[in-house]
């Protein structure tokens, strides 16, 4: 991995994908390309400005004569897709949206790696592609569907979306597999459970409720507030991506996740804890419509077969990113500057934010 496209760069993995990668790989040089929508914001980046082997491009995945243009002007061997419209909440009000970044924008990318890097791109039958090319769909593990109180997502369950935005994440999954079987592309898919850490977007159940709990608003906690997510730092889904990239086999897709079960319930109380603030600003409001109830990820494949492990326990992690929003009030008073009001408005009633 040499010449990398990674796409939603100015969003929350993404962002993070850039400094880990620039961090662990000296050769490595990164053009990131974002729409800069709502979830993506340069001073993410502001630490990699001047760095040499870090070149941003603002516009748009679905823009297929831009996206070929940089497939020529960069030469990229690898392909690290992040871009896409990615909360579940506003996948209900606005699913069309989540269809054309998410599906459409996957295969726009997925040609133009194709033509680029196919020895023959004009004989179909071929499936000789360069030495060394890669292209890596970030996916999630919300394409399973829901779980009850046992059981894990492995590898090979099958696909059960529930929300637009994972049944958008599904169908780009789909395509990318149609690629890789029609076309020989070399593809890989990671399914990655819940991600926290520094630079997430405070719509988000951690920083959000951080961030209320720090002004003393109501924290919102949808239905009983007892569903499961599988928490990962987003460190950890780094390295995961970055093993995935030297040592995944081709056409594989990999869970990624850390055996990290908690009750919504349970962080928000945590977050109460270490803000030394009191339980009665618990909310619970109204449940979000076809709430999934559990997810949970089965990790062997990734840790027996590529060796890779997470480093940060949970109690670290989170203790950490609570003091990183903290430490950060100015980089959240950016963010939900502006139309972020009007969405929370709409969303929690007209609490202020
Ligand atoms: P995010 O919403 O924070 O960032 C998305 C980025 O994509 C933003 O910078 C946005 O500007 C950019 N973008 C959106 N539409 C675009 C378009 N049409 N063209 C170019 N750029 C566009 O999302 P995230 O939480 O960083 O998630 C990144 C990826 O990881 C997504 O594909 C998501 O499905 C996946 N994922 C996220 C999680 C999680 O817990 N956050 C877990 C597993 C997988
Ligand atoms: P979220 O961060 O939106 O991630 P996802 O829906 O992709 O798992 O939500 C995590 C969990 O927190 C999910 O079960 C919904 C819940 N939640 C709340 O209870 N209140 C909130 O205000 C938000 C944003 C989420």
């Amino acid at each position: 991995m040499k010449n990398i496209l990674v796409t939603g760069g100015a969003g929350f993995i993404g962002s993070n994908f850039i400094y880990y990668t620039l961090d662990h790989y000296q050769e490595a040089s990164v053009v990131n390309l974002d729409a800069l929508t709502y979830a993506g914001n340069l001073e993410n980046l502001k630490d990699v400005k001047g760095d040499p082997r870090y070149t941003f491009i603002k516009g748009d995945i679905r823009d297929r004569a831009l996206v070929e243009s940089l497939f020529d002007r960069y030469d990229f061997d690898t392909v690290v897709h992040f871009a896409a419209e990615s909360h579940v909440d506003r996948s209900i009000l606005e699913p069309e949206l989540f269809l054309t970044t998410n599906i459409i924008g996957s295969q726009t990318l997925l040609d133009a790696a194709k033509r680029h890097w196919k020895l023959a791109p004009d004989d179909k039958y071929s499936r000789d592609y360069r030495q060394g090319v890669r292209y890596l769909q970030v996916s999630t593990d919300e394409v399973y569907g829901a779980l009850g109180p046992e059981g894990m997502f492995t590898e090979t369950t099958p696909l059960s979306p529930n929300s637009p935005y994972s049944a958008s994440k599904a169908g780009a999954d789909m395509i990318v597999r149609a690629y890789h079987e029609t076309y020989g592309m070399p593809v890989n898919i990671t399914r990655c459970s819940n991600n926290y850490g520094p630079y997430q977007f405070p719509e988000k159940l951690i920083p959000l409720m951080i961030h209320n709990a720090q002004h003393d608003k109501p924290l919102p906690v949808y239905g009983d507030g007892m569903q499961i997510r599988d928490w990962l730092h987003v460190s950890d889904h780094c390295s995961a991506i970055a093993t995935v990239l030297e040592k995944g086999k081709i056409g594989e897709i990999y869970n990624i996740g850390g055996n990290n079960e908690k009750a919504n319930i349970e962080i928000v109380k945590l977050i109460l804890r270490q803000l030394g603030k009191p339980e009665t600003l618990i909310t619970y409001v109204k449940d979000r419509p076809g709430h999934d109830r559990r997810y949970a990820i089965d990790n062997t494949k990734i840790t027996t077969q590529l060796g890779w492990r997470p480093a940060y326990t949970f109690e670290r992690g989170m203790h950490e990113t609570i003091d990183w929003y903290l430490e950060h009030t100015e980089w959240i008073e950016h963010v939900t500057s502006g139309a972020y009001q009007n969405y929370y408005d709409h969303m929690y009633g007209g609490a202020k934010v």
